[in-house]
This record gives structure tokens, C-alpha cells and sequence, in this order.
């Protein structure tokens, strides 16, 4: 949610912050702007639209200075207009602000402030923070630093804010809580951002700021504090992503790269962990608190999205191999419901970026009550990877696309892995069976990169179902999440309205869309179910809806009665989700390009959600 860039050095700033803000435009893109502080002024240059408007508007302005902020929005206060775009001004428009998140209390703030004579530019709860500091550097006549501070002292949200001074252009102040900011730390300049990608092509050392800590930034040093006033000292850290992996690399889209690159992400989650041939599987994350995932009585897996299909799949692995109860929630309601969590049970978050604020926040309601949570996170050093206990990282590499691919398959695998080091202590699964699985996770990735060669036939069978208005996904068993992520993949960056449902569910409600018009995603690979499913397939027929489906090769029944396949390579039924997601990836991807739809920046979504 809104990517946030700044610079404070020798060079160029609004250089900087636009790649910055291109590389960031994937987090939301309704609006961008950009100030800079530099004799004493700010020159602010903000426009509706993409970070590429932005840079057509700015053509010929006046870019000069070291000092500068950006912001790409996705808005939550206020429609995307040029006014409600950040950054915003104070009052006095001496300072400016970017702003990441949402201010539950602005709506007193902006009253009081009114009362007091400010006038506002935007709709925006933003904007009241920064009008809030200047009034109350103004009253305690004050620095600015501290004006932040108390103001932060008084501020109720989530945020991630930085703030220019057209008077101090050696300054940059940042702050954060439950939004995340990264500093990157160069020689005699420094750099923030909502994550490290703009930074990385500059300098590899990063500090990543922590919840109510307040940065204050000039060329000749960093210096932390918190909201208490008491100074911190800044961890440098030491980040390993190279350039190549945030760029596209000759391929039309990020999401088309991230699909392709599922062969290596998924080894990747599997580097130095599993070594089938010798039986090892070892997850060095989750080992200080593993038996308590063996004696849980209950596991309670909480997520949003795809990540909450990959939990979808992960309760049939704990309770086929681990014999426990499994509860899959949507975090967001989760916490608002008052769950029941007990000292015996165990609650697993999943998410990509690490950063979504309603997986945090149940998080942190679970953690309240003394529970346990291990976190299968993809960005290292991210929120919940810190507010979780113990976890393991998917290690699936930056995911820009916002639509997630290589996340999911890289989920599935480590939860997998977590689910069997498990069940092998628990001694609930059988040791042919756990070898099996082992031998079979190895090899996933040539199955995977086999799955791949479909993308040609993807594109065929997208571009004759590209003007549909509605599609059907249904699957049994394992398949069953698989379907729901594939009428998820498609909605999302299509627009085409599609829903996921168990294909023995259909007959109790859905059937009755059915019309020669419908496309009906079949995912059918021969499993416990496959049986089934052929019935399934058959209703769908008999009322002339088309049928896709997805097949296990050498299939010789369904080719027989479905209109389309697409046939994945045969690997064990708990495993086949890691494949049989790879043609609904395609899929989606061939018709939302077919139909002209923006692919990596879907309207109206954002990569990661760090609002409510
Ligand atoms: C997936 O394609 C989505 N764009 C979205 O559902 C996403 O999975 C969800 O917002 C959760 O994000 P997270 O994994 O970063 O927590
Ligand atoms: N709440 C702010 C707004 O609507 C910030 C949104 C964002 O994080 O982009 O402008």
C-alpha cells in the first residue's frame, strides 16, 4: 500500500526518488508526487496517475536539490486527485509530508485545527499530521524533530511517514508504526523507502526502522530515537537481493517472470533444508518452539488472499500427516471475532510481504493472549517476520506482480516441510510414506518447470474464452484451493467475475449459472477424487457449459469429455497444487494481457495491504 521513496545527499534527488518510485509503483499507483527542498522552498510537483505522468508533468520544472520526498499512492482518504496526491504541505507550507497508512483519530485533529484557523488542500487524513506539527512546533516553539515527536505521541493509526523543511534542506525525520520504512545508509547520503528495492542499486547497508522509532537524517549521520524520547542505537544490516531480481528481465510482465521463475523458487525454499536421499529435512527457523507445533492440540492458520489458499492447502497437510485440527482463518476476521485461543494451541501466519496490516494486527491479538505464532513470511526483515516467535522464510525472492504467483507455490512447499518435520516427530506418518514425500519435494521443481511448457496452449485457450464474463473454477480435495486461487488469479487482474468452489459444492447452488456460455475450470488430476470429479465434469456437460480441465498426463477419460486440457505431469496428490496452480497462473495471465488489462498493477489493488 503507497510506496514511499526519499533522498537526502550530493546527488540528483528527484532522480533518484523517481526510479525509486517506479520501482515502488507495484505497492499503488493512483496518484505520485514528489517535493523537494532546496533554497529555501519546496518545489512540489504532484499529479493523478502513474509515477510516468508524474514525470511528463514535470518536464521543464525546476528539479534541482539534494533533499527530496515521494510518494505513489493508493488512497484511502479522499478519490486520487491531483490535490489529495502526496506529498502534502503544512499550513505555512514550509514542511512537507509523505504518508503511509491510516489516521483514525484526523477527523478530531482536523477539527481542532480548523478551530484554529488551518485550512486544508486535500481530503486526505495525511495532511493533518503535517498541519498537526506545525502547530505544535509553532506552540512549544520547538525542532522540528521534537514537534514530530510529540505529534506522534497524539496520533492513533498505522503509519510510515517522512517529513521535509524548506528551512533545514540538510534534514529528512521519519517515523513509523505498523507501515514499513527502510533506511538505506550510503556514504555522506541516505535514503528511505517502504521497502529496499529503490535502494538497492545505491547501497546494500539498510537499518530497518522499528514500530514508534522517529529517524533524524542530515549528510553527516543518522540518529534514532523513540517516541519516548530515549535515543536507540541504528542496526545496520546487510541486504543480499541483487538488482536482477527486481527487474523484468525480457519478459512483458513481472507476473509472467514470477511465474517462470517458480522452477528456482521453489528450490530455493528448499535450499540447505531437504536433502531426500539422506532423509534430512531440517528447518533451522522453527526450532526452538517445534514441539510445540507437535503437541499443539490445534493449529489455527491465519492469513489473507492467496497467502490464506496457501493455509487452505496446509490444513490438509497438517491433518493428514500430523493428525491435528486445523482452522484456517481470514485474519481479518479473526480478529474482530473474539476467538477462542487456547495455551495448547498454535497459530501460523502466513504472508508474502510481511506487511499485511490485518494479518499483523491478529498477530498481535494472538500474541496478547500468550499464544505461539510462526510466521512463513517471504520478505526477510519485514513486520511479521519480527512480531512472529520462530519462522521460516519462503525464500521466493522480491514478488512484484501484484498478483501472487511465486509466493504461493514457495508457501505451499515450506509449509509442507514445516507439516512433515512434524508428523515425522509426532511419528504420525509412516517412514515409506515421509521418505516419499521427501523424494517427490525434490523433484517438484523439473515437474513444475515441465507444467511451464503450457503456457502456449494457456494463451490459446485464454484467447478464446477472453471475452467471458464469468468463469467457474472447481476442484476436490487438494484441488479444492488450487481452484479458489485460480478464480482469484483471474478476477484480480482480469476483471472477469469468477469463482472458486468445491466441485461436489457446485450441485448445491452454482449449477444453475450453467449455460453453454460458462467456462468451467476443471481441476481434475487423478487423485482420491478422480473418480468423482469425472461425475462433476459430466454434470457441467449435460447442461453445455465448456469444460477446462486441468489433467494429470496420460489422462485417456476426461480429454474424452472436456472441450479443453491442459495435462501437468503426475506427482503425489498432497504435492499437486505446486503444479496444477501453474496453468491458472498462465491462464489468467494470457487473458487479462489479451484483454488489455494492466497485468502488474491491477486496478484498484495494491501489492501489500497496510491498511485495515
Ligand atoms: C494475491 O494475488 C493478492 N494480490 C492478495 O490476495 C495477497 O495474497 C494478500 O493481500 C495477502 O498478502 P500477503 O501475502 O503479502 O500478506
Ligand atoms: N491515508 C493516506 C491517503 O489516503 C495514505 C494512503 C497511502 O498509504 O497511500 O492519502
Amino acid at each position: 500500500m503507497c510506496g514511499i521513496v526519499a533522498y537526502l545527499g550530493e546527488r540528483n534527488a528527484y532522480e533518484i526518488i523517481i526510479k525509486g518510485l517506479k520501482r515502488l509503483e507495484y505497492r499503488g499507483y493512483d496518484s505520485a508526487g514528489i517535493a523537494l527542498a532546496t533554497d529555501n522552498q519546496i518545489k512540489l510537483y504532484k499529479r493523478q496517475g502513474k509515477v510516468s505522468d508524474l514525470e511528463t508533468y514535470t518536464v521543464g520544472k525546476d528539479l534541482t536539490g539534494g533533499t527530496g520526498i515521494g510518494h505513489t499512492r493508493w488512497a484511502t482518504h479522499g478519490e486520487p486527485t491531483d490535490n489529495n496526491a502526496h506529498p502534502h504541505l503544512s499550513f505555512d507550507g514550509s514542511l512537507s509530508l509523505i504518508h503511509n497508512g491510516v489516521i483514525e483519530n484526523y477527523s478530531s485533529l482536523k477539527q481542532e485545527l480548523i478551530s484554529k484557523g488551518h485550512e486544508f488542500r486535500s481530503e486526505t487524513d495525511s495532511e493533518v499530521v503535517i498541519h498537526f506539527i506545525e502547530d505544535i512546533r509553532r506552540n512549544n516553539n520547538c525542532d522540528l524533530d521534537e514537534a514530530v515527536r510529540l505529534a506522534l505521541t497524539k496520533i492513533v493509526g498505522a503509519y510510515a511517514i517522512v517529513i521535509i523543511d524548506q528551512n533545514d534542506p540538510d534534514l529528512l525525520i521519519a517515523a513509523r508504526k505498523s507501515s514499513p520504512l527502510v533506511i538505506g545508509v550510503g556514504k555522506g547520503e541516505y535514503f528511505i523507502a517502504s521497502d529496499a528495492t529503490p535502494i538497492i542499486e545505491y547501497t546494500k547497508e539498510v537499518v530497518y526502522l522499528n514500530d514508534h522509532e522517529i529517524a533524524v537524517i542530515r549528510k553527516d549521520g543518522l540518529k534514532l530515537k523513540n517516541i519516548e524520547d530515549v535515543p536507540t542505537n541504528p542496526y545496520i544490516q546487510t541486504i543480499d537481493i541483487e538488482l536482477e531480481a527486481i527487474e523484468k528481465g525480457g519478459f512483458k510482465h513481472f507476473m509472467l517472470k514470477e511465474i517462470f521463475e517458480q522452477p528456482k523458487s521453489i528450490s530455493d525454499s528448499m535450499r540447505g533444508r531437504l536433502i531426500a536421499a539422506k532423509g534430512h529435512l531440517v528447518l533451522g527457523g522453527i526450532r526452538e518452539y517445534v514441539n510445540k507445533l507437535v503437541n499443539a492440540d490445534r493449529i489455527i492458520i491465519i492469513a489473507c488472499g492467496t497467502s490464506w489458499h496457501a493455509g487452505l492447502v496446509a490444513e490438509y497437510f497438517f491433518e493428514e500427516w500430523c493428525r491435528v485440527p486445523v482452522e484456517v482463518e481470514y485474519a481479518s476476521e479473526f480478529r474482530y471475532r473474539n476467538p477462542v485461543i487456547r495455551e495448547s494451541d498454535v497459530i501460523i501466519a502466513i504472508s508474502q510481504s510481511g506487511e499485511t496490516a490485518d494479518t499483523l494486527a491478529a498477530i498481535e491479538l494472538a500474541k496478547s493472549v500468550g499464544a505461539i505464532i510462526f510466521g512463513v513470511v517471504n520478505v526477510v526483515g519485514s513486520s511479521i517476520a519480527r512480531a512472529t516467535h520462530e519462522g521460516a522464510y519462503i525464500h521466493a525472492g522480491p514478488e512484484i506482480g501484484v498478483a501472487s504467483t511465486k509466493a504461493f507455490t514457495a508457501q505451499v512447499t515450506v509449509l509442507s516441510m514445516i507439516a512433515l518435520v512434524v508428523a515425522y516427530k509426532k511419528g504420525t506418518i509412516s517412514e515409506t510414506k515421509y521418505h516419499e514425500l521427501l523424494t517427490e519435494l525434490e523433484i517438484i521443481p523439473e515437474k513444475v518447470e515441465t507444467a511451464l511448457k503450457l503456457d502456449q496452449k494457456s494463451k490459446i485457450i485464454a484467447d478464446r474464452f477472453k471475452t467471458a464474463t464469468n468463469f467457474l473454477y472447481l476442484g476436490r480435495g487438494y484441488n479444492f484451493p488450487v481452484a479458489l486461487e485460480g478464480a482469484l488469479k483471474l478476477k484480480e487482474i482480469s476483471y472477469i467475475h469468477a469463482e472458486g468452489y468445491p466441485a461436489a459444492e457446485m450441485k448445491h447452488g452454482p449449477i444453475a449459472l450453467i449455460d453453454e456460455e460458462m467456462p468451467v475450470v476443471f481441476i481434475a488430476t487423478k487423485d482420491s477424487s478422480y473418480d468423482k470429479i469425472i461425475s462433476n465434469i459430466q454434470e457441467v456437460k449435460a447442461r453445455k457449459g465448456k469444460v477446462i480441465a486441468i489433467i494429470s498426463k496420460g489422462d485417456v477419460l476426461i480429454p474424452k469429455i472436456a472441450d479443453y486440457i491442459l495435462e501437468v505431469p503426475i506427482t503425489h496428490e498432497a504435492l499437486m497444487p505446486l503444479v496444477s496452480v501453474i496453468p491458472l497462473q498462465l491462464l489468467s495471465y494470457y487473458i487479462a494481457d489479451l484483454r488489455g488489462c494492466n497485468v502488474d498493477q491491477p486496478r484498484n489493488l495494491a501489492k501489500s495491504v497496510t491498511v485495515e
